[in-house]
């Protein structure tokens, strides 16, 4: 009924709105009084932690995505290499998977069958595994080693979206907790990462009530046969996301490239008029910036209509964004938190706008219990 929905016309778009809490209470409480970050539900100790040689990231869909983000920090801060891989294609390869391998699953249901497949199969290789989790409970972390939960609350739309946020929180309190307990990080950095974390719930609600300029681009472009999403680094897996989005419940084509590959076979997609969002990371310290306003340059020079997310204030990819999507400052590995929920609302508006059922898209189901 409308009561459950807050008001809303879909619980999907209800729970786009909830995101600032979700990420806030995701957050909540995991500092102790020495200002340390302490992850209770970690049951394994520092000096287990100290052994660890690599990271393996398994999840399936949305959740993988989260999984793509958190590699870019978790390698970052902790200097493990962090490798992510869909839970249906883990067991079956014969992976490499040791005593010394942290395995991370990352589910907000808890019973994709996938995922506990790959969980059963790392214990049995002797992992220990970390669960990421929005259900409490659930049979992935019953299974599992440890847990950090999300706290999200229910999640009723099939296509996830403060489910993907707070993931991508979690993975990053794992992060710094492993630096913190490793020493590649000190009380200090650790500090001030989670001190631009705690600002992120603010700005994502900043961009919340910025949507007006989103609705009339769905009405523009609800139409169109292909939609392309281009991003790099941490943006890369944003640009997955937001073609899941669109595929999951508008049924559109759409895909979601590196930007830098585009030369590599995916400019030939580009065709008079396709809309094409790119994820521009923030102006900084690196080149990154300025290889994506050339990606930026090089689809449209062949046609493309761009739908640039960028930082506010920047004023270099102005003249190369046919529409510009401004997003509150946040640094390169933050900056996932705020560009996902524009690509989330676009989405939802298409499917609205093409009569779908948004919390119920053909063929899919919220949680896949069987492999
Ligand atoms: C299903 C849902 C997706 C979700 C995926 C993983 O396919 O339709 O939205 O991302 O499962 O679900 P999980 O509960 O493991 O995060």
């Amino acid at each position: 009924s409308a009561a459950e929905k807050g008001g809303y016309d879909w619980f999907m778009r209800k729970e786009i709105y909830e995101q600032p809490q979700a990420v806030a209470d995701t957050l909540l409480g995991r500092f102790d009084s020495d200002r340390r970050l302490t992850l209770d539900e970690i049951r394994i100790s520092a000096s287990e932690l100290r052994t660890i040689d690599k990271v393996v990231i398994v999840a399936c869909g949305t959740a993988y995505y989260a999984g793509l983000v958190a590699k870019y920090a978790i390698e970052h801060w902790t200097r493990i290499p962090c490798e992510v891989e869909i839970a249906s294609e883990f067991r079956y390869r014969d992976p490499i998977v040791t005593s010394r391998t942290l395995v991370v699953t990352i589910s907000q249901s808890g019973e994709t069958a996938d995922t506990l497949m790959a969980v059963r199969y790392a214990r049995e290789q002797g992992a220990k595994v970390i669960a990421i989790c929005n259900t409490n409970g659930s049979t992935i972390p019953r299974e599992s080693d440890a847990v950090i939960y999300t706290h999200a609350g229910p999640e009723i739309g099939v296509a996830s979206t403060k489910g993907f946020l707070t993931q991508v929180t979690a993975c990053y309190l794992l992060g710094l907790f492993l630096a913190q307990e490793r020493g590649t990080k000190f009380g200090d950095e650790v500090a001030t990462v989670m001190a631009e974390m705690e600002t992120m719930p603010a700005k994502i609600q900043e961009v919340l009530d910025g949507t007006d300029a989103l609705l009339a681009l769905a009405r523009d472009l609800h139409q169109t046969e292909s939609v392309l999403f281009l991003g790099r680094h941490a943006g890369y897996p944003v640009a997955l996301e937001g073609a899941l989005k669109l595929k999951e419940i508008a049924y559109l084509h759409a895909e979601g490239f590196p930007a830098g590959e585009l030369k590599h076979g995916p400019i030939a997609l580009v065709e008079e008029g396709i809309p094409v969002f790119v994820v521009v990371p923030p102006q900084g310290r690196d080149q990154l910036h300025d290889k994506v306003i050339s990606n930026i340059q090089e689809v449209r020079a062949r046609g493309a209509h761009t739908i640039v997310l960028a930082e506010e204030g920047d004023e270099e990819v102005r003249p190369y964004a046919d529409r510009l999507i401004s997003l509150p400052r946040a640094s390169t590995l933050l900056q996932p938190l705020l560009a996902t929920v524009p690509l989330q609302i676009f989405a939802c508006e298409v499917a609205t706008l093409l009569g779908h059922d948004v919390d119920q898209p053909r063929n899919l189901a919220k949680s896949v219990t069987v492999e």
